[in-house]
């Protein structure tokens, strides 16, 4: 990427005037204004459902407003999916990285190029100009390596990294933190300074407003698709910007300290000396009713994997796992759910929901037997159940009915949580179950978990947000593949990190 000129005045490199978006009787966009200066960092934030994917996706070029205008530099926005002219325009990286896997890292930066086929490609010049690149970015990426095996961290760098390689000066990232841990995030953060001080003008949606503090200089708030809020960070309260939000500042009040009356004695899930080839070794522990059990510990560390052999996705090799005395055999999705096991996957969109099919069919399949006699569903049974739920998570849909990939992010995130909770489970197990969730909806998921304890469920919440961790009453770390140590509130966040990433004194 070449570096800008420096200019005095420098014209923006985006002004988006009056865009407006309707799907359906979702009007999902309404007049919304944006300008972006080069070097500046402009946050983009608001509830689920506020529009924030809607407008970057219109000024990505995959999404046509129905009005408004976009000028970038000066220079009028190229018409709809003219693809080409659009990316060298702007840069957009998405929540999931769209790297392909089979593929190395040096050919996925170059993957235009190897899409459009033109010319001869030259894999030797392209392995030595991705090796510059890499490196010019500070990246610590190996070439030749299969961009499969590259962490969520080091994915969404390659991205980016192939994003500027288009020589756009604008960027948008959509919450692209929402899946790194703790390092990852920062080596993020460096590397949006980076490109700042390089005079690309960015666009950053965000659910953590600490980031957001960090990182911009001005922010723009969106709620039910209209602009709330246009001003610089400097000088602005957290308070009145959660308001902006959501249109009510004491929303925002956190929920530390927040915790379900644990029946002491009663242990409900018990997991002894289990293991998982790769992922976690000897890892024993109890939760009993009421009580929320923590396992923190890095993307990598393997946490993720003692929740799917609980849910009956992963098999372990050794260990025995029991709810309420019954022996879960493992490898068995649906015995585990019907055991009692309810759960919110980490990946919602590969494990978690069935995107063509309603909010309703997916907040209800884990229960058909309840929906029903004799295998025949009752539409309204299923219609009030979902009622129900999208009360109580604050699910924003337009209705049982609409489907799931129409809803925003946060909302599919929440239908999720609706069916792991749907058989009443016995044991709650959760894998970051509040990723992309705005603040509001934070809390009401929370609220949730914290009910499902109270009735005196078991909740293993397995997290490295430490936001999540508040509501445990325990947290045990998985560091190297084994459960390092216990903490148990109040506990200092800074000591809980340091030993998740095994710098602990
Ligand atoms: N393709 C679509 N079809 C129908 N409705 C849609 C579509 N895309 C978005 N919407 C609706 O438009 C509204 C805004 O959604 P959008 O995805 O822009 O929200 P968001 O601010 O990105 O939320 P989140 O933080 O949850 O990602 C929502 O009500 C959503 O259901
Ligand atoms: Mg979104």
């Amino acid at each position: 990427m070449s570096t800008p000129a420096p200019s005095l005045n420098p014209a923006p490199v985006v002004v988006a005037v009056g865009l407006s978006k309707r799907f359906g009787v979702t009007k999902a966009l309404s007049d919304v204004s944006l300008c972006v200066f080069p070097g500046e960092v402009r946050a983009l934030v608001g509830r689920n459902g506020a529009g924030k994917s809607t407008l970057v996706s219109i000024l990505a070029g995959m999404t046509a407003p129905d009005s408004g205008s976009i000028h970038f530099s000066g220079i009028s926005a190229p018409p709809t999916h003219a693809r080409e002219l659009w990316q060298s325009k702007v840069a957009c990286v998405y929540q999931h990285p769209k790297i392909i896997p089979t593929l190395s890292c040096a050919e996925n930066l170059f993957l235009h190029e190897i899409m459009r086929g033109r010319g001869l490609i030259s894999w030797k010049a392209m392995r030595r100009a991705a090796r510059e690149h890499f490196d010019r970015w500070g990246l610590t990426i190996d070439g030749d390596a299969l961009a499969g095996t590259l962490n969520m961290g080091q994915r969404q760098l390659l991205e980016i990294a192939r994003a500027v390689r288009q020589g756009s000066r604008f960027l948008i990232l959509d919450e692209p933190t929402a899946k790194l841990d703790g390092k990852e995030v920062d080596r993020l953060l460096t590397h949006i300074r980076e490109l700042k001080a390089l005079g690309v003008g960015i666009v950053f949606v965000s659910h953590h407003l600490d980031e957001v503090f960090d990182i911009s200089q001005t922010v723009t708030v969106l709620r039910d698709g209209k602009k709330m809020l246009d001003r610089a960070i400097a000088g602005l309260a957290k308070g009145e910007l959660i308001e902006a939000m959501v249109g009510d500042a004491s929303a925002g009040g956190v929920l530390a300290g927040a915790r379900a009356a644990i029946h002491p004695r009663v242990a409900r899930l018990k997991v002894s000396r289990l293991s998982c080839p790769g992922s976690f070794e000897n890892v024993s522990f109890e939760v009993q009713a009421g009580e929320c059990v923590g396992i923190a510990g890095l993307a990598g560390s393997g946490k993720e994997a003692i929740g799917e052999v609980l849910a009956g996705l992963k098999l372990a090799e050794a260990g025995t796992m029991l709810l309420d005395g019954i022996h879960l055999p493992g490898g068995n999705v649906s015995w585990h759910n019907r055991a009692g096991i309810g759960f919110v996957p980490q990946d919602r969109h590969r494990e978690g929901l069935v995107l063509g099919m309603s909010v309703a069919d997916n907040a209800t399949m884990a229960v058909p037997d309840q929906l029903g006699k004799a295998g025949f569903i009752s539409p309204s049974a299923v219609a009030r159940a979902t009622r129900h739920i999208i009360q109580e998570l604050d699910i924003k849909t337009a209705g049982p009915g609409e489907i799931v990939s129409s809803l925003s992010g946060g909302n599919q995130q929440k239908v999720v949580l609706a069916r792991a909770l749907a058989r009443d489970p016995a044991a709650l197990v959760l894998i970051n179950p509040t990723c992309g969730v705005d603040v509001a909806s934070r809390i009401a998921l929370f609220r949730a978990i914290i009910r499902v304890a109270s009735r005196g469920a078991a909740v293993l919440l397995i997290s490295d947000d430490l936001e999540e961790l508040e509501i445990c009453h325990r947290i045990w770390v998985l560091r190297s593949r084994h459960l390092t140590r216990e903490f148990v509130p109040p506990w200092v966040a800074r000591d809980l990190v340091a030993e998740m990433e095994g710098m602990a004194a």
